[in-house]
């Protein structure tokens, strides 16, 4: 391993939720009887008409896509209501902020993460040679905006904030993030992966500041995980050089296709946020445990006095996939992060966690 650099070495390795396949086999199911609700994906499946295009544009995929995937990032500006050079993209959120994490830090540089967060603003970070400060959330999960500020250094290249965030789900504050942005130049990235379920969004705050970045996915609201597309709301003069390092074809031309559709597909939309709002509260008032409140696409259990590890084990057993917190730094050894699903599936899941009980 001489040959890979020390700052990848030490990186430990990403550990993603567990699949149906592997569940099936590993407990004796069929595939269908396992439900999956460890990654947040979208229980309504696709939008038909992003499935429609899918499928009138399979014939063209001999052809490099469009540079720039123009025709998509006019449809996300005009989806958040910001001028198509103030729109980047990339092959999931995951790829928008491997690029945003090498266009602002270098090695030896800090980058600030409130944990317990979404566990790759770490892992780019370790991949930059740089170093991640990790601030812990208020009781609550709330940003400690004082600590936070009191991480800051000439060292410090990038904030990184998630709201709603994952895996706790509440938003982040106007006023904190205000406080943040006002207090210094650092760039800040909010990562908005899950706004859609939430009361409200940060977006409009990139007008008014010049280091304040949105980044956006179309994996949770718009049920398109498995295409890999994510965007963030830049200033204008962060784009150009966005572009500079970002793949090229880094939205391949299916995504462009079964992107704008989905964008359009506003009935699809508001079905998914409907049923994701109702699920929640019903997991919410259902789940024997602790719920923490949530404005995203799952909630967060705290299972005490068992642990995560327990609990995760006996839902396997009934064939049903949750997310076992201890991956995420900061999160301890009881806490679970379960994906709203659809009415049947949440009944199921919440007679799964009442039979733990038992
Ligand atoms: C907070 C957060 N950001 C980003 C992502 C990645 O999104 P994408 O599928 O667009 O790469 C996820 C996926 O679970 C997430 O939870």
């Amino acid at each position: 391993m001489a040959r890979i650099r020390n700052a990848i070495l030490k990186i430990s390795e990403y550990v993603p939720g567990k699949t149906i396949e592997d569940v099936a086999q590993e407990y004796g199911f069929i595939p269908e009887e396992v439900l999956k609700l460890g990654s947040n994906e979208n229980p309504l499946g696709p939008s038909p008409k992003a499935v429609q295009a899918v499928k009138d544009h399979a014939h063209t995929i001999s052809v490099y896509p469009p540079a720039g995937a123009k025709e998509l990032r006019h449809a996300m500006a005009q989806y958040v209501g910001y001028p198509v050079n103030q729109i980047v993209v990339g092959n999931g959120m995951d790829g928008v902020l491997d690029i945003f994490t090498r266009l602002f830090v270098e090695k030896n540089d800090e980058v600030i993460i409130p944990i317990p967060t979404f566990s790759y603003y770490e892992l780019f970070t370790l991949a930059c040679g740089a170093v991640p400060i990790l601030v812990p959330r208020n009781s609550n999960f709330d940003i400690d905006v004082h600590k936070l500020l009191d991480a800051v250094n000439e060292r410090t290249k990038l904030i990184f904030l998630c709201s709603p965030n994952n895996p706790t789900g509440n938003p982040i504050q106007e006023s904190d993030l205000r406080q943040i942005l006002d207090a210094t130049e650092i760039m800040v990235i909010l990562d908005e992966a899950y706004v859609e379920f939430a009361d409200s969004s940060m977006v409009e705050l990139v007008r008014g500041y010049e280091n304040f970045i949105v980044t956006r996915s179309m994996s949770k609201a718009f049920g398109l995980a498995g295409l890999r597309i994510g965007y963030a709301v830049v200033p204008p003069e962060i784009s150009r050089e966005y572009m500079k390092v970002a793949p090229v074809f880094s939205v391949n031309r299916i995504g462009i296709s079964a992107g704008v559709a989905a964008l359009g597909d506003d009935e699809h939309l508001t079905q998914t946020i409907k049923t994701i709002r109702s699920g929640r509260d019903s997991l919410q008032n259902n789940i024997p445990f602790k719920v923490y409140p949530s404005q995203a696409n799952f909630v967060l259990v705290d299972v005490s006095p068992f642990t995560s590890e327990e609990i995760c084990e006996s839902l396997l057993r009934k064939g049903i996939i949750v997310r076992d917190c201890r991956s995420f730094r900061g999160a301890g050894d009881s806490l679970i992060r379960v994906s709203v699903g659809t009415k049947e599936q949440n009944k199921r899941v919440i007679e799964a966690f009442k039979g733990v009980r038992t």
